[in-house]
């Protein structure tokens, strides 16, 4: 899997973001090396990116998905008709940005590090209801040849456990073409039944043709199921502070 370096202007785009969605607390999921994070930082946006590779290569990452960036462009250029350039202008404009975003991410992560926790679908390290919105980009649905219905069940339900408001997931395509994920439609009809009810919205960025939606779970009656046994990933344990809370504007 490709861990990609979105800009924090893709993730506006893409998520239809507004200046009152910016004033609240957000978590990036994958965050991979997006510079969401980062340039949300330097607005005074209360945001947190979690990816499993924060475990492992935090130091390369932004370095691996800029070289990954200059690797692809040969292959951006030829297959140039295949995707929409309204918001990209053309090849060359991507690489320049996806580039000035690895960068971005790189500064930030080694400025940061506590806004970038490593974590892993479908258990993140949060406590419910940690934050207002959760952002998701180009990992469920578009992995969705390789990664199962019953996981991307889990994982929504879990993006929606930590999650106040409202979780928005894009785009509802396959990696790579035109096919929408194909069980996008049961997935949906399971997340409503459970107190998840969702809708599809059209937003002003298209790079896969067709590719101009993005899923968003109404989370605010969500009850998620109190769960027993052993405390697992996620579960507030006594006496220790939610790492997200202190980490944030202190004082909140
Ligand atoms: C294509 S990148 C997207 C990164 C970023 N959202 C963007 O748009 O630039 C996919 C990311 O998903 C992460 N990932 C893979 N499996 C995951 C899981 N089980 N839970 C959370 N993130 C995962 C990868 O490490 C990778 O960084």
């Amino acid at each position: 899997m490709l861990v990609s370096a979105r800009s924090f202007d893709e993730y506006r785009a893409m998520f239809a973001l507004t200046d009152r969605d910016l004033d609240q607390r957000i978590l990036d999921c994958p965050g991979g090396a997006a510079s969401f994070t980062a340039e949300a930082g330097r607005r005074g946006v209360d945001a947190v990116a979690v990816d499993p590779e924060y475990a492992h290569h935090r130091e390369q990452l932004g370095v691996l998905a800029e070289r990954e960036v200059r690797h692809k462009h040969a292959d951006l250029v030829r297959e140039a008709p295949n995707h929409v350039w309204t918001w990209f202008g053309d090849p060359e404009r991507y690489t320049r940005l996806r580039t000035a975003s690895a960068r971005d991410f790189t500064a930030d992560i080694a400025a940061r590090p506590d806004r970038y926790v490593a974590g892993s679908l479908p258990h993140l390290p949060f406590a419910t209801r940690s934050f207002d919105l959760v952002l998701s980009s180009h990992l469920l649905f578009s992995y969705g040849v390789r990664l199962d219905e019953d996981f991307h069940l889990a994982a929504l339900f879990e993006l929606a456990r930590v999650a106040r408001r409202e979780v928005r997931l894009f785009p509802v395509l396959l990696h790579s073409g035109t096919t929408r994920y194909g069980s996008l439609e049961r997935v949906r009809e399971r997340l409503a039944g459970d107190g998840v009810p969702s809708r599809l919205e059209r937003v002003a960025y298209e790079f896969q043709p067709g590719g101009d939606e993005m899923l968003v779970l109404s989370c605010a009656g969500y009850r998620p199921p109190v769960r027993t046994g052993p405390p697992g990933p996620g579960d507030p344990v006594a006496g220790v502070v939610d790492p997200v809370r202190w980490r944030h504007r202190e004082g909140a």
